[in-house]
């Protein structure tokens, strides 16, 4: 418990505990920079900061993961390396306050803690930002409507950290609400709830793989988008329809060609998967899932052979709608849309069988839809 936590560290109990959850890419592979649309869901396992205010102007840090405490002159918003670089996320948030018109707190004691696996590809870096957002603007008196709480995390994300990510992780750690997904429409951004047909259940398989490169390919492939749109004549590649592509291809060279095909078709999928969602026909958004790896293997190439492997194995299994990476790419986790028959012995074996073929065993995670970002009352407040 976070309270004990806290307590155990600092000697003192808390004033404000907040909590955002990871998320799941379901559907829209890099759709969301390119102004696009993507659905995601957030899930049950959560990052939760616990803060209490200091009569001191020194703003310390601690979290589960790393037990030392780092301590910062309140308002110095200094960024850290090496160990101390988590601490980067609530920084970035702090950093980011005056640009949406919202002061800063003063010195405070805080504490992340998290059940959400790190670096497996379902944002525990948007879920600490939003958390630490939710508790700074509370210790501060403030308070800041939805959708601008999420781009203030995006915002820490992209300048402080200095990630280029979309809105999609943020927005749906901010948005989700259980047994629905959060559809956005990127450009807006404008939020909407897709409720998730009874009977659908998520398993997640993290390979543990991550490309050396991955954030410098990331941002290639940001470039390569960009790079796409300014060829055809339109601000971002979701002002492309299918005919238009196909009558400038001669425009493009080859790999932003594949990469601005994968972008408009994943486009055109996101949208059929709500259709199919409201009507309840899991056999075609598990479809759908599946159509959307394969786009990202051959034209959008951010798969590996891991995830290749996860995903072709998974598509091909009893109880199973569909699969696909989620998130990034170049490493990480796949994703299964599965019925209720699907249990952990079977989720085992496809583990096993990956173990066979990598020689290290995926983690498994059966992991329920769950209500996004909030502040936990605290008792006697
Ligand atoms: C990462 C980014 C998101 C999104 C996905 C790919 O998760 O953080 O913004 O671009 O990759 O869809």
């Amino acid at each position: 418990m976070i309270r004990e936590q806290f307590r155990s560290i600092y000697g003192r109990a808390p004033d404000i505990v907040a909590r955002a959850p990871g998320r799941i890419e379901f559907i829209g592979n890099h759709t969301d920079y390119n102004g696009g649309a993507v659905l995601g869901a957030s899930i049950d396992r959560v990052v939760e900061v616990a803060l209490a205010a200091r009569p001191d102007d020194v703003w310390q840090f601690a979290s589960d993961g790393r037990p030392d405490l780092i301590s910062l002159p309140a308002g110095e918003a200094e960024k850290q390396a090496g160990a101390s670089a988590w601490v980067n996320y609530p920084l970035g948030v702090l950093a980011s306050l005056p640009g949406f018109g919202r002061l800063p707190p003063g010195g405070f004691d805080f504490l992340a803690t998290s059940n959400l696996p790190i670096g497996a590809g379902l944002s525990s870096s948007a879920a600490i930002e939003l958390a630490s957002a939710l508790a700074f603007l509370e210790a501060a008196g403030q308070a800041l409507p939805r959708p601008q709480l999420v781009e203030l995390a995006r915002h820490a994300e992209n300048q402080f950290v200095g990630v280029p990510c979309g809105i999609l992780d943020q927005g749906v750690s901010g948005f989700g609400r259980a047994n629905h997904l959060v559809y956005i429409d990127c450009r807006g951004p404008r939020f909407e709830l897709v409720p998730l047909p009874a009977g659908a259940h998520f398993w997640i398989f993290n390979t543990h793989t991550r490309h050396a490169l991955v954030d410098g390919l990331y941002a290639a492939r940001h470039r390569e988008c960009m790079e796409a749109a300014r060829a055809l004549g339109v601000p971002l590649l979701a002002d492309v329809s299918a005919e238009m592509l196909a009558a400038g291809a001669a425009l493009l060279e080859e790999a932003p060609l594949r990469r601005a095909r994968h972008v408009v078709e994943e486009i055109a999928r996101v949208e059929a998967a709500v259709r199919a969602l409201r009507a309840g026909d899991l056999a075609a958004v598990g479809a759908l899932l599946t159509a959307s790896h394969r786009s990202s293997r051959v034209l959008f190439e951010n798969s590996t052979a891991e995830l290749d492997f996860l995903a072709d194995h998974l598509a091909a299994s009893p109880h199973v709608f569909g699969a696909r990476l989620t998130g990034g790419g170049f490493g990480g986790a796949v994703m299964a849309l599965t019925d209720g028959a699907f249990d952990e012995a079977q989720a085992r074996a496809v583990a096993a069988t990956y173990e066979a073929e990598f020689g290290v065993a995926p983690a498994i995670l059966h992991a329920r839809t769950a209500d996004g970002a909030t502040l936990v009352p605290v008792a006697g407040r």
